[in-house]
């Protein structure tokens, strides 16, 4: 219907360090709720580009332990469709930490795959402005190839 694909829209969804291994029960879980993923990508950040990503978050306590997260492993950019997608993936992914994500949220992504406030399983852009930003980050319209696929498993 028209009308269903007027409220169709995008963003950026980003399974972390902690959760690729489990990027199976992930993407079920993605398209159990209606999603269509049009984009993926895995790769390791450097600190240059997680701290690109995250400038917004520069000034935060938090900030060097999340870049030291962020570039621990490979991560996968996806791109997600979906009705009011930023809003419902941020709905499915649930609070924050992951703990609170637990007691609050029992069956969100943060619930379910991640661990605590820092391994916190997956990403979702916070606006609309946010999802473009981030999504030109990891595929770039430019025809630049945007963070090189350098992910390596360096566990088996
Ligand atoms: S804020 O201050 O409300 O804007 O921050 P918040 O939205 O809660 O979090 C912004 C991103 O920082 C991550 N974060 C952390 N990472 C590591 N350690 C700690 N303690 C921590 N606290 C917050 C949080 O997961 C958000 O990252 P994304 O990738 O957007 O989920």
């Amino acid at each position: 219907l028209w009308s269903d694909i007027a409220t169709c829209s995008v963003t950026l969804a980003m399974i972390k360090p902690d959760a690729v291994m489990k990027m199976g029960s992930i993407i079920e879980a993605i398209f159990d709720t209606g999603f269509i993923i049009t984009k993926a990508k895995m790769v390791q950040l450097n600190r240059m580009e997680a701290m690109d990503f995250y400038s917004e978050h520069q000034s935060k306590s938090f900030f060097t332990d999340l870049i030291n997260f962020m570039t621990s492993g490979p991560i996968i950019a996806l791109e997600v469709i979906g009705d009011d997608a930023v809003s419902s993936w941020r709905k499915l992914l649930g609070p924050t930490n992951s703990c609170v994500a637990r007691s609050e949220s029992p069956g969100s992504i943060r619930a379910r795959f991640g661990t605590d406030g820092t391994r916190n399983a997956a990403h979702g852009s916070d606006s609309i402005a946010s999802a473009a930003r981030e999504l030109e980050f990891f595929f770039p319209s430019s025809g630049g190839r945007g963070p090189k696929n350098t992910a390596r498993f360096t566990d088996c």
